[in-house]
């Protein structure tokens, strides 16, 4: 079975968040699985020299999109065992970072043509492809309609995976009639019109033969109103072909005993995990001291991810005997409100401002606690890095935080965090207090990490998942083509 798995980023290449992971495990575990999945995505500038030198050119085309006629070249390495190709493109993505910019309408429709075009010369036929997130949903809707006839693309199956319904995509309607070249009649409300624009996600969800996203709550919570972002209607019209299947990490790209980031890589030993927490106290001059909980964060400073909860118990938190250190960065007034929190306690609080993969694994290795209290969770992954570096989360009961994350219970002795579930500070507040009492407590702290450590996060039970689901679309295809 052959998959050309599209995406914006992928570790170790490039990463914004999340689905940078996932596009890194994900195809693996599939190709353990027997699928030869195959992933393409942008040549961006950010890429590592180290990574970027493997590739090799195998053909170049232009991409004629609008009035536009772009090059196209296209790259090709194996990476940790997975072949990957990169769309080069100069124009689009010679630049810093991968987005943000005023016309990532256009790269990323350039992005999804040239996916179409570029598979030409690869010599891989894929019978899926697999399309995550806005700057990709465009593909399945190319497939329905440019490429309808096109022979290279002929019973190719779709499927949209849904990993942030809050990014769509919206802009300008002439505009993405212009860039795709697709007739009135697709702009209308069942096409990708959207109040008044239009919207690339809706082209996914719309156009794909099946649709997943990442835990079964988010797929439930997306057809309601709340959750939905204005697409609920459409998600919930489409609910047959709408699945949840939970996101794992790969437990050898995280590994607390195999980390070079860590001085004192560990596995069980919560006392040799609390030597990165001494190291990571005097890295970030904070008091050091073995027995004062660390409550850890690493995350996009943003809304999604309940820094309003924060913001308004931050001091009543730093009362308590706690240390809180942040790894983030994103928007503004979460970046003021927690650079002023650090000046008000300096013994308590730091933040580290920016993006560093080595400072979010020494956080995670070094912290007691991992507090996410996030307004949605599609599925989070750094719940699950923490389990895996033995830090207890601590959650609001949304989305993939609620599939992963369960309560801890003192009478059962069962649960493998803390979590809580009105959006409300003072529930959150209560929640941390629960889970520093009971830090002190080292038997039922054992006990707690235990749970967590007994579980399996790895994409073992999820890459099976996604797998019936290529061989449900394969069946649909062999079906057609007979
Ligand atoms: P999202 O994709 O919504 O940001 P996830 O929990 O799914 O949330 O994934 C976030 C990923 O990005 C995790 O691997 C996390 O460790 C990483 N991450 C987030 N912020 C930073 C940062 N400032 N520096 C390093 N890694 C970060
Ligand atoms: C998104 C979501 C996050 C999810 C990630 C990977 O960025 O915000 O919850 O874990 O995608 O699927």
């Amino acid at each position: 079975m052959n998959v050309l798995y599209a995406a914006s980023e992928a570790v170790p290449l490039a990463k914004t968040g999340g689905l940078a992971d996932v596009s890194y495990a994900l195809p693996k575990a599939l190709k353990q699985r027997g699928a030869d999945v195959r992933l393409i995505m942008p040549k961006y500038e950010e890429i590592p020299e180290r990574y970027a030198s493997r590739f090799s050119r195998i053909g170049e085309c232009n991409v004629t999109f609008g009035w536009r006629n772009q090059y196209c070249g296209l790259l090709m390495a194996e990476i940790d065992g997975m072949v990957v190709y990169l769309i080069d493109n100069e124009y689009y993505f010679k630049r810093s970072g991968l987005y943000g910019y005023d016309d990532d309408a256009e790269r990323f429709v350039f992005f999804s043509m040239a996916v179409m075009e570029a598979a030409r010369y690869t010599g891989f036929k894929p019978d899926i492809v697999h399309c995550h997130d806005w700057q990709t949903a465009l593909i399945p809707f190319l497939l329905r309609t440019r490429y309808a006839f096109d022979p290279a693309w002929a019973y190719v199956k779709s499927l949209f995976t849904i990993h942030n319904l809050k990014y769509q995509g919206v802009f300008n309607m002439e505009l993405i009639k212009e860039l795709t070249g697709a007739g009135d009649d697709l702009f209308d409300y069942d096409g990708l019109g959207f109040y008044g624009d239009a919207n690339c996600m809706k082209a996914g969800i719309g156009f794909a033969d099946k649709l997943t996203t990442v835990s079964p709550s988010y797929a439930e919570e997306i057809q309601t109103a709340y959750y939905g972002e204005r697409l609920d209607p459409l998600l919930a019209y489409r609910r047959e072909d709408l699945t949840g299947i939970v996101n794992g990490i790969d437990e050898s790209y995280y590994d607390p005993m195999n980390d070079s980031s860590l001085h004192t890589p560990y596995r069980s030993s919560l006392s040799r995990k609390r030597k990165n927490k001494l190291d990571l106290q005097a890295e970030l001059a904070l008091p050091q001291a073995a027995d004062i909980p660390m409550i850890g964060i690493v995350s996009r400073l943003v809304e999604q991810k309940g820094f309003d909860l924060l913001a308004a118990i931050i001091d009543e938190l730093l009362q308590e005997d706690v240390q809180l250190v942040v790894l983030g960065a994103g928007e503004h007034r979460y970046e003021r409100m927690l650079a002023e929190a650090a000046e008000r306690y300096p013994d308590k609080a730091r933040l580290w401002l920016g993006y560093s993969d080595r400072m979010a694994r020494r956080i995670y290795a070094g912290a007691d606690m991992f507090a996410m209290p996030s307004r949605f969770e599609p599925c989070g992954l750094s719940q699950l890095v923490a389990l895996r570096y033995r830090s207890v989360p601590i959650v609001r009961e949304t989305g993939g935080l609620k599939d992963t994350v369960r309560d801890y219970e003192e009478a059962a002795g069962s649960g493998n965090g803390f979590s809580f579930s009105n959006y409300n500070a003072h529930d959150f507040l209560f929640t941390l207090k629960r889970a520093i009492g009971l830090f002190r407590d080292e038997k039922k702290w054992k006990e707690i990490v235990d749970n967590g450590a007994r579980e399996d996060y790895s994409w073992n039970s999820s890459a099976k998942k996604y797998m019936d689901m290529y061989e449900q679309l394969l069946a649909c295809r062999k079906e057609q083509e007979t």
